[in-house]
């Protein structure tokens, strides 16, 4: 990473409020932060930025299906994700959201200039395309000729759509490719990209949709809202500033020095991304580096399958600085690597448990016991110490060699190098040993110092990754908390140690126990539904007297245009007058089998207008299996307007 006058810009993936997030998204986030807080304390004038990707039809159907508006659905899971960051220690900068008006507004101007360059048309996106369903579908998708979604026939069609004018850019990818060895790591992925994109030949994109609203309107063409990706991916300029009213932030610190993303969105990251700013004529950025995917025994993690794991409750059961190094140090950065409970339990019972936990309190115990708590700078050289100090020197020089080139689990294998060495110091230096005899006391206090120095440089090179240990280890050693990565270079620096003798960092864990708690728990694989109900927060009957259910007789219905996912219910509700409620139950009604139902109305929730329609009211429906919906039908004796209770 070439850094610019001392700024380092990093990001990470801005994520999709769609679902909570798991294990596989924290990984990259604290990945990013690692790096962050490594280059905060080598003096560099940091900016991270994480943030979240709300746009789009994912959002816009989802939110239908709630029955709440997309903005009103995605505030309330990027709230939870800022609270996953809160709790993960993630040192963040800034975090943007594309709903932001700023964002917005600098998408337009951007969108604005690529037209303005002549870099945009209008052209036709060509598919198959369901009409009841206003859905465009690849050849692929609806292979058998019907729509994925409702089963009815599909038929070619065609929609007008703006695009922007990739393939002029192929040879000026290639040229950056060459031109900069390390824009894309790991190098596999450059290859990648050359053989299965450029090679081939690259074709204009697509970067306006006009089927679905929740996005940002093209600024010609307001019928159209900006493809996801071209409004997601400049969120790494839009937030610092450009196209805004104040760039200051974009002047200090663009290009990003790198950008760590999945794997899985290297393409938008490497062609798309960097064709757009050449299109802007802004410098492209120094880096992308692609991480491995963290997977589960049985592959992927998916909601549907149930088997998601949840960093809240690892984080919450053994600590976010566990969780952080498990993560960094079980899975080499640029491969994949599989979570197991088992190995993250052994994992914290070996290195963290027994080898730094015991250190460290190993270590307070002995100076309290042979020194009252302190022990000065020795200078009486014993056998074993120009070993130890060599280490503690090579731990360092490598720790900051890896990091340097994005290498976490290396980079932790060469601190723990150290800690196995300290360990070993204690045993070949035997201190109950040399305590029992008073005139060995100056070799006694000179093993101690040696051990509090390696702790002190532990901390200062375990900081990045585990930030709250790292201040625990020298709130015991009795020394400051400021102090900058150069620190961990100079043997000697601390004077003297008056130790505390505070909390085991990291108790041994019972494997057997574990397993079984984590599996009722959460990993691989839960019972989702046992998970959700247990998670739920329990309410008193007063605040469930708050919600007025209602029956109601459904008398008239038919889909809404422009949604899909939609219909609208015309419901009698007993009072003379009608209602109006939209309800994302489509996919598993037609409006012919609604007619004439009586159903449970939850009759004074806040109207909310969808696609168009404003919905006073919902409808209570059953979640069933992993993709169906089952209305709750009354009774035809239950007249409308009961009360239910
Ligand atoms: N919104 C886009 C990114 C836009 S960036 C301009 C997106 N969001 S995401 O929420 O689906 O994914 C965010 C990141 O999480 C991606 O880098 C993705 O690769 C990563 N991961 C999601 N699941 C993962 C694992 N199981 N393991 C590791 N990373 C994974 O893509």
């Amino acid at each position: 990473m070439s850094e610019k006058n001392n700024t380092f810009y990093i990001t990470t993936p801005i994520y999709y409020p769609s679902d909570k997030l798991h294990i596989g998204h924290t990984y990259s986030t604290v990945a990013a932060d690692t790096m962050a807080r490594y280059k905060r304390l080598k003096g560099f004038d940091v900016f991270f930025l994480t943030g979240t990707d709300e746009h789009g039809q994912k959002i816009e159907d989802k939110a239908a299906e709630a029955g709440v508006t997309p903005k009103e659905y995605v505030d309330n899971i990027v709230a939870g994700i800022q609270d996953l960051w809160k709790l993960m220690n993630i040192s963040n900068d800034k975090f943007i959201r594309t709903t932001d008006e700023y964002h917005e507004k600098a998408v337009q101007k951007i969108f604005q200039k690529m037209y303005d360059k002549g870099d945009i048309y209008m052209g036709k996106y060509e598919g198959l395309y369901c009409k009841p369903c206003e859905s465009f579908w690849t050849e692929t998708q609806a292979a058998d000729g019907k729509c994925p979604d409702c089963g009815r026939p599909v038929y070619k069609a065609e929609e007008e759509a703006y695009f922007f004018k990739l393939s002029n850019y192929t040879d000026k990818l290639v040229e950056y490719y060459e031109s900069h060895p390390g824009f894309i790591e790991p190098v596999s992925r450059q290859n990648e990209m050359i053989n299965n994109f450029i090679k081939p030949g690259l074709q204009d994109l697509c970067i306006s949709r006009s089927t679905f609203k929740w996005g940002i309107p093209v600024p010609v063409n307001p019928d159209h809202v900006i493809y996801v990706w071209l409004d997601a991916l400049t969120n790494y300029i839009t937030a610092l500033g450009y196209a805004g009213d104040d760039d200051s932030l974009y002047q200090k610190f663009w290009p990003a020095d790198v950008h760590f993303i999945g794997k899985d969105i290297v393409r938008f990251h490497t062609i798309y991304w960097p064709a757009f700013l050449m299109s802007l004529d802004i410098p492209c950025p120094d880096k992308v580096y692609a991480h491995g995917w963290v997977l589960l025994e049985g592959g992927k993690m998916s909601k549907s399958k149930g088997n998601v794991v949840d960093p809240v409750i690892l984080a919450e059961r053994y600590g976010v600085d566990a969780l952080r190094y498990y993560l960094l140090r079980e899975i080499a950065f640029g491969s994949d690597g599989v979570f197991s409970n088992e190995n993250l339990i052994n994992r914290i019972n070996s290195d963290l448990a027994n080898d730094l936990g015991n250190l460290l309190s190993r270590t307070v115990s002995m100076v309290q016991k042979y020194f009252d708590g302190t022990v000065p700078e020795s200078r009486e050289s014993g056998e074993f110490d120009a070993k130890l100090i060599e280490t503690a020197k090579t731990a360092a020089e490598k720790a900051e060699q890896d990091l340097d080139s994005i290498n976490f689990s290396v980079a932790l294998t060469d601190i723990w190098k150290l800690i196995s060495a300290t360990n070993k110091y204690i045993d070949e230096t035997t201190p109950w040993i040399l305590a029992k005899d008073e005139s060995n006391k100056a070799k006694l206090a000179n093993v101690m110092y040696n051990l509090c120095e390696c702790l002190r440089i532990t901390s200062v090179l375990i900081a990045p990754f585990m930030p709250d240990t790292s201040a625990e280890i020298r709130n015991q050693l009795g020394i400051g908390d400021k102090f900058t990565w150069s620190e961990a270079y100079e043997y000697g620096k601390e004077k003297t140690y008056s130790v505390v003798k505070g909390k085991i960092i990291f108790p041994r864990l019972d494997m057997e126990k574990e397993i079984e708690e984590l599996s009722s728990v959460s990993a691989a694989p839960v019972n989702p539904l046992k998970a959700e109900i247990e998670g739920v927060a329990k309410i008193s009957i007063d605040e469930f007297a708050k919600t007025d259910l209602r029956a109601a007789k459904i008398v008239d219905c038919f889909p809404v245009k422009k949604a899909k996912k939609l219909l609208q219910l015309t419901l009698d509700v007993g009072t003379g007058e009608s209602r109006t409620v939209a309800s994302g139950i489509a996919k598993w009604y037609k409006p012919e089998e609604l007619i004439g139902k009586t159903v449970v109305l939850v009759s004074n929730l806040n109207p909310a207008v969808l696609c168009g329609v404003e919905s006073c009211g919902m409808i209570l429906a059953a979640d069933v299996g992993e993709d169906d919906v089952k209305v709750i039908f009354l009774d035809d004796s239950v007249p409308a307007g009961s009360k239910i209770r």
